[in-house]
């Protein structure tokens, strides 16, 4: 499901999340593990206030290992908690309940300190589509109840899940937007299987994930095309894979569209392995430089 976002989405997504807000504890902010960055909404601090918040880094089996592993010291830095999972799998579903009563531990022990008994944590999801929330709440439930999406007319009490000892999760996700205003963001959306093809032009998409791949993965790119070297050229990376796949156009030329969707294609079914295309150091240089910028 991909919805197209519109201010009057935007508005009522954002109305209902704050709705739900006043029912939990705690924020399990879910990004996809290969773009932590691309797949957050910049606004979910603004929208959540000061409620503690974790991310969950989902889809941790397509990331690069050793670079999920540095977003989740890049949260940390920041006190933010941060664990990844593959809730396709459910694997380390642990972790999550675990945050949970680690970010929950001091009010609880004031609770404590009080005489009072502390309640289960409640806590909700949150999440721009096609991240997996509905997966993790499946999971979570270790049932099938939550729905991708909203029927219409359809309208239902909220109910809670319970997870383990400690935990309540609200049964329905909050929704949030993508948001693309920086090119590099939408064409890794794009990349991730996170928006529709036809909301960027292919061949965008293609050149800018030749480009990363030879920055970042040179040897993934090199074996997956069958290359001795990896190209830094994406139009004659794209004229070798049309050769390499056979699409042709009419006169017998390489078929640069068919060869763009091809590449996006086989970049979404990983077809070159487990592939970062968010990376931290990379997030903090542009956000130094901005700082610059404004000085
Ligand atoms: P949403 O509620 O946030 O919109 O996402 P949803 O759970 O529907 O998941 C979107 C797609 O991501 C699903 O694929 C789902 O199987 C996949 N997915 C979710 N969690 C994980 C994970 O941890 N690892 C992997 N590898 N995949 C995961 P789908 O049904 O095939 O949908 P689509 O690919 O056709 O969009």
């Amino acid at each position: 499901m991909t919805i197209q976002w519109f201010p009057g989405h935007m508005a009522k997504a954002r109305r209902q999340v704050t709705e739900k807000l006043k029912l939990v504890d705690v924020i399990f902010e879910l990004v996809d593990a290969r773009i932590p960055q691309s797949s957050a909404n910049p606004m979910l601090g603004e929208i959540i206030h000061q409620k503690k918040r974790i991310i969950i880094l989902n889809k941790a089996d397509m990331a690069d290992e050793a670079v999920t592993k540095k977003w989740i010291e890049f949260y940390r830095a920041q006190g933010l908690p941060a664990v990844a999972v593959n809730s396709w799998q459910g694997k380390n579903m642990h972790a999550i309940e675990r945050a949970a009563q680690e970010v929950m531990a001091e009010k609880f022990e004031r609770l404590r300190a009080k005489g009072m008994k502390p309640r289960a944590i409640r806590a909700m999801i949150l999440g721009i589509p096609n991240v997996g929330k509905s997966t993790l709440i499946n999971r979570l439930a270790k049932k099938n109840i939550a729905k991708t999406g909203n029927k219409p007319g359809v309208t239902k009490a909220q109910q809670w899940i319970k997870v383990g000892k400690s935990l309540e999760l609200l049964d329905t996700p909050g929704i949030l937007w993508p948001k693309f205003e920086d090119q590099s963001v939408g064409y890794k959306l794009a990349l991730t299987g996170a928006i529709k093809d036809d909301l960027l032009q292919m061949e965008d998409i293609a050149a800018f994930g030749l480009a990363f791949l030879y920055q970042h993965y040179p040897r993934e790119l090199a074996t997956w095309l069958g290359l001795e070297q990896s190209l830094d050229d994406t139009t004659e990376l794209l004229r070798l894979i049309a050769e390499k796949r056979h699409l042709m156009d009419r006169y017998h030329e390489p078929d640069y569209g068919r060869a763009a969707e091809a590449v996006v294609k086989e970049i979404r079914q990983q077809k070159m392995g487990r592939i970062s295309f968010d990376i931290p150091e990379e997030i903090e240089e542009q956000a130094n430089d901005e700082d610059h910028r404004d000085d």
